[in-house]
């Protein structure tokens, strides 16, 4: 065999987990409504399609910013050449200009801190390798995206330290969770040298209130450790209360903070909808580390083509404001009925309001309370109701039972083939507990009932309602 580096050989990039092996299966047996009507859903992938169609309208309008138009080839050959690492300028005021509208103006980012990266991903690792050195710790609270084992440790060799948040107060994080953790650290003689937050958070849909992000800046100034904050979902908030980025916080009067620890990660990935673009952002409030991090950004350039596009877009301001109200209003319309229609079929979820995806609260449906236990019921849920969700275990929730099911990656047709699939699941795991007879007569029920008729059918008195306990599934049971 040929020696490779550890890095190489190493476990590092995840791709073994569950996470990833979900997306195999899909990969494998990908849904469509006619070729594979029994193939896999993704459900797994926070991706945001549901304003695209806005986007392509813009694009209709505005030939010029393709360079591939009779309109916009005279732009060729300066775009082509063009390679510094600071980027295009008109690039990064409309990026630093989008940045603050999304924070509804309520903030001013300067165009000359914004740094490039390939994604966020690349955000992250340049981030890490400008903070902290191989062996040092950041501590991240739970659960998480997993992306982050990867982003952050795998190529930079830091280690994470998980902060441990809990369903009982809704997965807040707590000064005890914080402490908590840092002591965990130094008893395992990694030095922590920052934390990093998402908010709004995925898996949970959840932000941060400005308690808990004040609290969270006074225990990093204490500690003298840096922040990283993930907003990458800042656009996605469709609905009350209002995001609070960590940018707002640290000019509030009663605040006392050193700059230099503050670091923000942005994207278009998500709030945009483009994550083939690969636009990430790196924006600190500390001199060196945007020195730093624009030499590093060589490693992950945006290619000059997209930069020319993402200006001429961002810089159209009646775009922006309608676009991002166009979207939050998809999202919340997606959301609400996605919720709604899991309520129906006794499945609870995570009061949220914003990101893709919804923090499915499956605990009763467990054999027994642990990780085997929700894996078996992972694999249930892809190998024979056909859904690739993903398992908590894999975003390193503390508790089992909690899937995250995105919601923004489908048309509503595919919607309704996933819905129409749990609702069928969970009425087979009601079967379980309905006496003899009520279940032959529900046995006869045909799918192609109306929605609304379905419903009224699975929600009858004594049968179930969205907080009625569900039993054990059958199909949970049958397999080991
Ligand atoms: C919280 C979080 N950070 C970073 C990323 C990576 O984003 P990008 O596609 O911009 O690299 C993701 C992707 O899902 C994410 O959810």
């Amino acid at each position: 065999m040929v020696a490779m580096s550890k890095i190489a050989t190493g476990n590092g990039h995840g791709e073994n987990s569950p996470y990833f092996d979900g997306w195999k299966a899909y990969e494998t047996n990908p849904f469509h409504p006619s070729d594979r009507p029994n193939g896999v859903i993704q459900m797994g992938l926070a991706e945001n399609q549901l304003c695209l169609d806005f986007v392509e309208k813009w694009l209709m309008k505005h030939p010029e910013v393709s360079l591939c138009s009779p309109e916009g080839v005279s732009k060729f050959k300066e775009t082509a050449l063009f390679q510094d690492y600071h980027g295009i300028p008109e690039f990064r005021q409309a990026v630093a200009k989008f940045m603050a509208k999304v924070r509804g103006d309520r903030v001013k980012f300067d165009p000359d801190r914004i740094v490039m990266s390939g994604g966020a991903t690349g955000a992250h690792e340049s981030l890490v390798f400008c903070l902290a050195d191989p062996g040092e710790a950041f501590l991240v609270p739970t659960p998480y995206y997993p992306g982050f084992d990867r982003d952050l440790k795998w190529r930079t060799g830091i280690e994470l330290v998980p902060i441990v948040c809990e369903s009982s107060n809704n997965f807040m994080i707590t000064r005890e969770a914080m402490e908590a953790a840092y002591e965990r650290a130094q008893e395992a003689n990694l030095r922590v040298k920052g934390l990093l937050i998402t908010n709004p958070s995925n898996p949970l849909g959840t932000i941060l209130d400005r308690e808990t992000l004040k609290a969270v800046v006074k225990f990093i100034n204490e500690k003298n450790i840096h922040l990283v904050g993930d907003e990458i979902y800042a656009a996605t908030v469709f609905q009350e209360p209002e995001f609070v980025s960590i940018s707002e916080i640290i000019e509030e009067d009663d605040v006392v903070c050193n700059r230099d620890l503050i670091h923000i990660v942005y994207s278009l990935s998500k709030d945009m909808g483009f994550p083939g673009f690969r636009v990430g952002i790196i924006y600190s409030y500390n001199d060196a580390v945007v020195s730093c991090a624009r030499k590093m950004s060589s490693f992950g350039l945006v290619s000059s083509q997209t930069q020319h596009l993402i200006a001429s877009m961002l810089s159209d301001d009646d775009f922006v404001e309608n676009f991002i109200a166009e979207s939050k209003e998809q999202l919340f319309k997606r959301h609400k009925y996605f919720t709604w229609s899991l309520a129906q079929v006794g499945i609870g979820s995570l009061k949220s309001n914003a990101g893709l995806f919804i923090w499915m609260d499956l605990r009763k449906l467990l054999e027994e309370k642990t990780f085997e236990a929700e894996m078996k019921l992972w694999r249930v849920i892809i190998n024979e109701v056909k859904l690739n969700v993903s398992p908590g275990s894999s975003f390193h929730c503390d508790e089992p039972g909690w899937f995250r099911v995105c919601f923004a990656n489908m048309d509503d047709n595919t919607m309704e083939v996933a819905l129409l699939r749990i609702r069928t699941f969970m009425m087979k795991n009601n079967e379980a507990m309905v006496p003899r007879p009520k279940l032959c007569r529900r046995s006869s029920l045909k799918l192609s009932l109306s929605r609304s008729r379905r419903m009224d059918d699975f929600m009858s008195p004594g049968i179930m309602s969205p907080h009625s306990p569900l039993p054990q599934s059958p199909l949970v049971r049958a397999r080991n």
